[in-house]
């Protein structure tokens, strides 16, 4: 039988993951002295780990190439559609936010603001929702530059400890929403390969709240 493939969010998300199925009685030698290469067997070689950028961790297992995937739920709210979303990992936590520079009064005045971004579905989500009307702009990384050269208005992004804000002078008006990792699956993978799935979402899921008591 070909391996379960999961494909795992390189970096933290990826070494969050690996702990989790060590724990779970997983051996993970082969990830972690990887080197470069980019597919690699754990356990007895039933699954098999593919490591991959967050957003095409989600085109991988909606395509079917992967069975499984870890990605942040930032991504799938920002890349998603049709997938099926089996576990809160519980790691990788973090949330979304509006911020904009420190005193500033963002709601202040009728003119249209402008919000820099790597998230514009959410960003464009959110200001629906409080139903106020802005323009958005994608930027591809260290978003909070936008605000400091006068780019934008505000910024809407992920913020774990605060201290990129805070160092770069900015702080946060609203909080949007809390994100965590997600254990994703294939639609098709879910019906045809049903209890090999349940049975490693079950493990991971056990272990888990096992921590958490
Ligand atoms: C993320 C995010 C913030 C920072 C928040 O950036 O976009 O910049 O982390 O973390 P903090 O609240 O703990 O400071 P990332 O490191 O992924 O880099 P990027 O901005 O280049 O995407």
């Amino acid at each position: 039988m070909k391996p379960l493939r999961i494909a795992l969010t390189k970096g933290r998300l990826e070494k969050n993951t690996v702990e989790l199925f060590e724990r779970i009685g997983l051996d993970c030698y082969h990830v972690k002295n990887k080197g470069r290469r980019l597919i690699l067997p754990i356990g007895g070689g039933e699954i098999e780990v593919v490591l991959a950028k967050a957003a095409d961790v989600i085109t991988y297992v909606e395509n079917g190439v992967c069975d499984l995937g870890v990605v942040g739920k930032d991504t799938i709210l920002e890349n998603g559609s049709s997938f099926f979303e089996l576990l809160d990992l519980g790691f990788g936590k973090c949330r979304f936010a509006l911020a904009g520079k420190k005193g500033e009064d963002f709601f202040k005045g009728h003119r249209v603001k402008t919000i820099a971004s790597k998230y514009p579905k959410v960003t464009r989500t959110y200001f629906e929702s409080i139903g106020m009307d802005v323009k958005i702009i994608k930027i591809e990384g260290s978003v909070e530059l936008a605000p400091l050269l006068g780019l934008s208005d505000a910024i809407v992004d992920i913020v774990e400890t605060g201290t990129t804000l805070k160092e770069n002078g900015l702080e946060v008006i609203r909080d949007i929403l809390p994100v965590s990792a997600r254990l994703i699956a294939n639609t098709a993978s879910l019906k045809l390969r049903k209890a090999e799935i349940e049975n490693l979402a079950d493990r991971m899921e056990e272990e888990i709240h096992s921590r958490e008591e």
